[in-house]
Parts: structure tokens; C-alpha cells; sequence
């Protein structure tokens, strides 16, 4: 049988190493896929640079519309990222009948609801199981593994250099702005890196993974994102002490008919798997209601565990080639007409516990006031902790940890603390999630 020809556009660390990976593995690849998968042509800003992989066996060019118009071509694997030329040349593609491969979370986040409308019409496939936790197949496995749950929630680790961060800064004190340039040297860093600290790229992911969780539109900007960047080793040092590590967790979850989406820093119980998962692997929980709470764990970031995924989703697509599109499963895992928007809680409505660090002047009542102001907004106080002064310091750092309360109240609760005299603005708040079965 004839080859599957196929172009890559961009060839960077995660094109070069989906090159790798089939010129290695060809033979066991063929025998999945019934046809060799062939890289026929790719693409490259500049043509010259020295690049990890055997360039040669096919045509190297610097016009990427060379390759979405090439008819000799069946798939196109865009691994160029952003969201600008990656959206035209992939709407290009799908214009002349091809199939995409894409690892473009920012791309499917953004603009996917109108790349799945074209493919759709086009009856072509848009395959995209390396944009969210690299090789982890975690869009697969929700997508097709779960069809038989109502899925409750989702709760992640999904980018790989702000986790490499947290890590470095608790297990070695490393300052933030060095454990960023190492993750940037070792390529798994977005070209913007401020997307990995500021929770960007986390809130993209997430915006996928709740979309086919929950069969809703995706809809990025109405996640909740907050990054890692006002996070100290302070604090990184006082949760472990309370038996808790500092994680950014991307979350979707399913509160009555309305769903939460929020990325943010996050204190776990230290007892649970995923507060264990370090450095710049990923790992994602899925709560179905059949199924139980699952952990997936895995690199979600690197040349060949990205490569891993891209090379799923080319396979998939070439068993696919001969099937009736209306047969195939459908690219946001729901039928497109059954879609249905529900609606996102505003974080003002969303319920967590929290942890809370204050400095206060080290005098009779002060804490008395703090609580009393936790009280009266019913919030409930599950842990305190107080330290003593420094040697030549009249504040002491106060942590106290909360049991679940609706984020207005705690925003009231901390408004009202930092005007009081006693206290210092300003009051450090990370919320908290117990990550058990129930999400209680
Ligand atoms: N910058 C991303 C990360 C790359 O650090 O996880 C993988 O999507």
C-alpha cells in the first residue's frame, strides 16, 4: 500500500524529534498504521541551522503554504505554536482536504471552535493529543477511555516549567529567575515563558480538558488564571511544615449546572500522588463517576515524549484515512450538535479552603481580631500556626489555614484584616484543595 505522505510545519525541538521518533520506530509504526507514515516535506524559518535530526529523505522548505498546498500531501503536522501564522496555515490545510496533527494548545484554546467548525465541513480530522501533558495521552483517554462516565472533575499539573520551578525552589532554594532560564535552556519553556509562570499556557490546557470533559464550547478567557510568579520559598517552606506542598493546579469541575475553570498555586496534602509529581513532569486526576478518581502521570514537555503523542494522533489518522467522517469520534469527544454551554462560576463563587500568611505586631489581641473577622464570614479555621519574632523584629508571621469557604468571603476576610493597625498589608493567600474522591 501506497505511503502516507505527510509535512511538518516547523521544525523545531518537538518537529525534530517526531522525525526521530518515526525514522526509528518505522517499522512498528507501519505495522500499527497498515501504511508507512512518510515525511515528504517540512518547513523552517531558517534553512541552514544545524537541527538534532538526519535532515534529508525529504524537501526542506522555508514557504510553510508549500506544504498546506502540496496536493501530494494527506497530512499536515503544524508544530510552529502562537496563534498567528499557526491558525491561517492550519484553516489553509484543512481548505485543501488534509488532516492536521497539531501540539497548538494556545491555537486549539483560542481558536479551535472555528478549526473544528472548518474541519467538520471539510470532513477532515484535526488531531491534537500532544497540545495538553505532552506525552501523557490524557485527551485520548478522556475522550475515548471515559465515554461511559459523567466526568465530575479534572484537576492537573499540565505545565511542566512552572512544576520544574516549584520543585528546584523547595528542594534546593534556587531562585525563581535562574530555575526559569534552565528551563528555558532545556527547551521547555513557551518562547514567551511568561504563558508557563503567569498560568497562560495551564489555563490553555485546561480549556481542552474541559471541553471534552464536560462537552462544552472551549472557552479560554473565561478561565480563572493566576501564575506562580508571587509565590516565595517562604511560603513553599511554612506548607511543608503544615504538611502540604505548593502545586500549580489547573482545574475543571462541575459544581451543580455550572462548571468551575481555574489555574492557580495550590496547597496538597503531601499524602496524595499528584503532590509528589516534581520537576517537569505532568500528571492530571480525572474524577468520573463510574470510573473513580484516576491518576496519569508522564514527561509533559521534551522532544520525543511530545513527539510520543504526535505520532498517536498521525497513526489515528491514517487507520482513519477510508472511514466516513460522520463515523469517526468526534474531535471535542460530544457529537459538534450536542455541545452544550453551561455556565463558568465567577471565582468570586467558587468555594476552597485557603491558606493564609499574615505579619502582625506581636501584642495581646491581634490574633484575637484576626479570628474574630474569620468568624464573622463564617469562615472556619482548620490550622494556626505562629512563629516567634525574628531576633530585632516586632512582627510575627501568623499562618492559618481554612476549611472551605466561598472566595467573596475570604476576599471581604482579607480586606477587612489588612486594614487593621496591628497588621501588615500584605496578606498572603494561596487556596487549598484536599483532593479527595468527593472534593469535600
Ligand atoms: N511550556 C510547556 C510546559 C511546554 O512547560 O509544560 C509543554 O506544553
Amino acid at each position: 500500500m501506497n505511503s502516507a505522505k505527510i509535512g511538518i510545519l516547523g521544525l523545531g525541538t518537538v518537529g525534530c524529534g517526531t522525525i526521530n521518533v518515526l525514522a526509528r520506530n518505522r517499522e512498528e509504526i507501519t505495522r500499527r498504521a497498515g501504511r508507512e507514515i512518510k515525511v515528504v516535506k517540512a518547513s523552517a524559518r531558517d534553512l541552514k541551522k544545524a537541527r538534532p535530526v538526519a535532515i534529508g529523505g525529504f524537501d526542506l522548505v522555508s514557504d510553510s503554504y508549500e506544504i498546506v498546498r502540496d496536493p501530494q500531501i494527506e497530512v499536515v503536522v503544524e508544530l510552529i505554536g502562537g496563534y498567528e501564522p499557526a491558525r491561517s496555515l492550519v484553516l489553509e490545510a484543512i481548505a485543501h482536504g488534509k488532516h492536521v496533527v497539531t501540539a497548538n494548545k494556545a491555537l486549539i484554546a483560542v481558536h479551535g471552535n472555528e478549526i473544528f467548525s472548518a474541519a467538520q465541513k471539510k470532513g477532515v480530522t484535526v488531531a491534537f493529543e500532544a497540545a495538553v501533558a505532552g506525552g501523557i495521552p490524557i485527551i485520548k483517554t478522556i475522550r475515548e477511555g471515559f465515554t461511559g462516565n459523567r466526568i465530575e472533575w479534572v484537576a492537573g499539573i499540565v505545565n511542566g516549567t512552572s512544576n520544574f520551578i516549584l520543585t528546584e525552589m523547595r528542594d534546593k532554594g534556587r531562585d525563581f529567575a535562574d530555575v526559569l532560564a534552565e528551563a528555558q535552556r532545556l527547551g521547555y519553556a513557551e518562547a514567551d515563558p511568561t504563558f508557563d509562570v503567569e498560568g497562560i499556557d495551564a489555563a490553555h490546557k485546561l480549556t481542552i480538558l474541559a471541553a471534552i470533559a464536560f462537552g462544552i464550547p472551549l472557552q479560554f478567557k473565561q478561565v480563572y488564571t493566576e501564575g506562580i510568579t508571587q509565590i516565595t520559598r517562604t511560603d513553599v517552606v511554612y506548607a511543608e511544615e503544615l504538611g502540604y506542598r505548593i502545586k500549580q493546579l489547573a482545574i475543571a469541575r462541575r459544581v451543580n449546572d455550572k462548571v468551575e475553570l481555574r489555574v492557580h498555586p495550590t496547597l496538597i496534602p503531601e499524602r496524595r500522588i499528584i503532590a509528589n509529581v516534581d520537576g517537569v513532569m505532568n500528571a492530571v486526576l480525572v474524577k468520573g463517576d463510574a470510573v473513580g478518581p484516576t491518576l496519569f502521570y508522564g514527561a509533559g514537555a521534551g522532544a520525543e515524549p511530545t513527539a510520543s503523542a504526535i505520532v498517536a494522533d498521525l497513526v489515528d489518522v491514517v487507520r482513519t484515512l477510508t472511514t466516513d467522517p460522520t463515523n469517526r469520534v468526534p474531535h471535542l469527544a460530544f457529537q459538534p450538535d450536542s455541545i452544550v454551554n453551561l455556565p463558568i462560576l465567577p471565582m468570586e463563587e467558587v468555594q476552597t479552603a485557603y491558606y493564609l500568611r499574615l505579619n502582625a505586631e506581636d501584642r495581646p489581641g491581634v490574633l484575637a481580631d484576626v479570628t474574630r473577622i474569620l468568624g464573622d464570614l463564617g469562615i472556619s479555621i482548620e490550622a494556626i500556626l505562629q512563629k516567634e519574632p525574628r531576633e530585632g523584629e516586632k512582627v510575627v508571621p501568623i499562618i492559618i489555614l481554612t476549611h472551605r469557604i466561598l472566595e467573596k468571603n475570604m476576599n471581604a476576610a482579607i480586606q477587612r484584616i489588612e486594614a487593621l493597625p496591628s497588621i501588615q498589608r500584605h496578606v498572603v493567600r494561596i487556596r487549598l484543595e484536599h483532593l479527595n474522591r468527593d472534593w469535600k
